[in-house]
């Protein structure tokens, strides 16, 4: 099967990102990279070390020094990767509620997004990589080979983020997720800075009828029919190995 250096999956929030990311780099043999987790990780350690959110030079400048790590799952309890915030696992603090209602502005900050951006352009260069985000199709990465746009109704992730949320023992109800759903897509869209947006070239999924089985079905067909890889911009010299 022919395999592209790089697999970009943009989308809005609770989307399936994530679960397809990790299934694709899987069955591929890729690095699975969740970009959002970094947004995250900046914004878990300001919140412990006191910084308020909206002061935006003292939150860039976190990003700045901070060593932000994200490797194989090294503890086996349901998690697709663990993160290390300067060598601590941060993994699943990066899921609490607060953590969810301050990244967005986080994210927003210019200086936050260049320091990030430039890590996850690093990582994927090396390819060999699913990166799901954003703006991995637009801005991180523009150059790879096969991207994915991933949607779903705002009803549908706001079932499916709640069912998450459940599970880890949080008392939240439908109506307060779907709001928080919504209240996010406008924040991510509407930032000046690498706005959510589609890719031109990116191939628009919505799942909201799709298992994950058919998801990564309907992609392994694409690179099958090598539609996907037909104009690798990257690595041209890649043909000789598909
Ligand atoms: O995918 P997520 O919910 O973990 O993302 C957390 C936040 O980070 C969310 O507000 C969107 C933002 N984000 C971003 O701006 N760019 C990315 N490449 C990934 C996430």
């Amino acid at each position: 099967m022919p395999k592209p250096r790089i697999i970009a999956i943009d989308g809005p929030a609770s989307a399936g990102k994530s679960t397809l990311g990790a299934r694709l780099a899987q069955v591929l043999g890729y690095l699975y990279v969740d970009t959002g987790v970094m947004y995250r990780a900046v914004t878990w350690e300001a919140l412990c070390q006191d910084i308020p959110i909206e002061d935006e030079a003292a939150i860039t400048a976190l990003a700045a020094e901070l060593s932000i790590d994200i490797t194989r799952p090294q503890v086996e309890d349901g998690r697709q990767y663990t993160v290390y915030v300067d060598g601590r696992d941060v993994t699943w603090d990066l899921r609490r509620p607060e953590v969810d209602q301050q990244v967005s502005p986080v994210s927003a900050y210019s200086g936050v997004r260049r320091v990030l951006t430039a890590q996850q352009r690093a990582i994927g260069l090396r390819g060999e990589v699913v990166m799901v985000g954003r703006d991995i199709g637009t801005v991180v990465l523009p150059e790879a080979a096969l991207k994915i746009y991933l949607d779903a109704s705002p009803e549908e992730r706001a079932r499916r983020r709640l069912r998450d949320k459940q599970a880890l023992g949080c008392a939240i109800d439908y109506e307060t997720v779907l709001l928080a759903i919504r209240r996010r897509d406008r924040y991510d869209a509407g930032r000046t800075v690498a706005p959510l947006r589609q890719a031109e070239d990116a191939i628009y999924m919505d799942n909201d009828h799709m298992t994950i089985e058919e998801e990564l079905q309907f992609i392994l067909e694409l690179l099958q029919a090598d539609e996907a890889v037909e104009n690798d911009r990257t690595w041209p010299e890649n043909g000789e190995s598909r």
